[in-house]
């Protein structure tokens, strides 16, 4: 399958393109500076300048023409202000998921945040983080395409243990970034999953066990 992600650079994404492409599926991988293009394409991805918060709906359609499944795994990150939470977190989802219903694509995937199913209402940044995660993940499902939300508790780094507590509602706890890539690679090469929100942290079933009981 052509596989498109959306801040190919980021650490989930990073090894998600490895595993997509360890599986046999075509990568092209959506980042806005030409400096990450030699990492991209050391991960076996095709790399596409396109920058999700400054670009035209026509830019959009044609990074994304031809994709079978699209998925979300940008961020503004910790360092990023209130702002960037709605630029990005919320608005630049928002435009993937209705560029990717444009092109035609089969399936959306979206990496959402444990937390944003009831998100605080004052004017901290992780609230506003929340309900921009909660924003996006609406504008998903009711968007016209068959798509994944995924929830994963606190991202750590660290290698891939192979197991996970998935569900639509899990215990708060932490996942290895590695383990989130293999269950997204996991529900890509399934087909599992679609008009789900699930939450993953790490835990005892094995992903292939977890995501095939969807
Ligand atoms: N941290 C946690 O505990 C936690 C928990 C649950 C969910 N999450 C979510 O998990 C997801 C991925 O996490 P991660 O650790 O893999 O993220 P990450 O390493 O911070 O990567 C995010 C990527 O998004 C890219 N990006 C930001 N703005 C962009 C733009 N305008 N256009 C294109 N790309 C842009 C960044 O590129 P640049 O290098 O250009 O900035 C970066 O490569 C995020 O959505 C995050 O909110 C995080």
């Amino acid at each position: 399958m052509q596989v498109t992600i959306a801040g190919a650079h980021g650490q989930i994404a990073r090894q998600l393109t490895t595993f997509l492409r360890s599986t046999g599926h075509h990568v092209r991988g959506l980042i806005r500076s030409e400096d990450q293009f030699a990492d991209i394409e050391s991960d076996g991805g095709e790399p596409v300048l396109l920058d999700l918060e400054n670009c035209t709906p026509e830019e959009f359609d044609e990074a994304l023409d031809g994709s079978d499944v699209v998925v979300f795994a940008a961020g503004a990150g910790p360092n990023s202000g209130p702002e960037r939470k709605n630029t990005l977190d919320r608005d630049g989802a928002i435009k993937t998921v209705e560029s990717a219903v444009r092109v035609g694509a089969d399936r959306f995937l979206i990496v959402s945040s444990m937390g944003a199913d009831d998100p605080p209402q004052d004017d901290e940044t992780f609230s506003v983080y929340l309900r921009a995660k909660a924003a996006a993940d609406e504008a998903v499902r009711s968007a016209d395409i068959p798509a994944v939300i995924v929830r994963p508790g606190k991202l750590t780094d660290g290698s891939a243990t192979g197991a996970v507590e998935l569900g639509e509602s899990v215990e708060r706890g932490e996942i290895t970034r590695a383990d989130v890539a293999a269950v997204l690679t996991e529900i890509i090469d399934s087909g599992n999953g679609d008009g789900r929100t699930i939450e993953i942290v790490g835990g005892s079933t094995p992903i292939e066990d977890a995501v095939g009981a969807l």
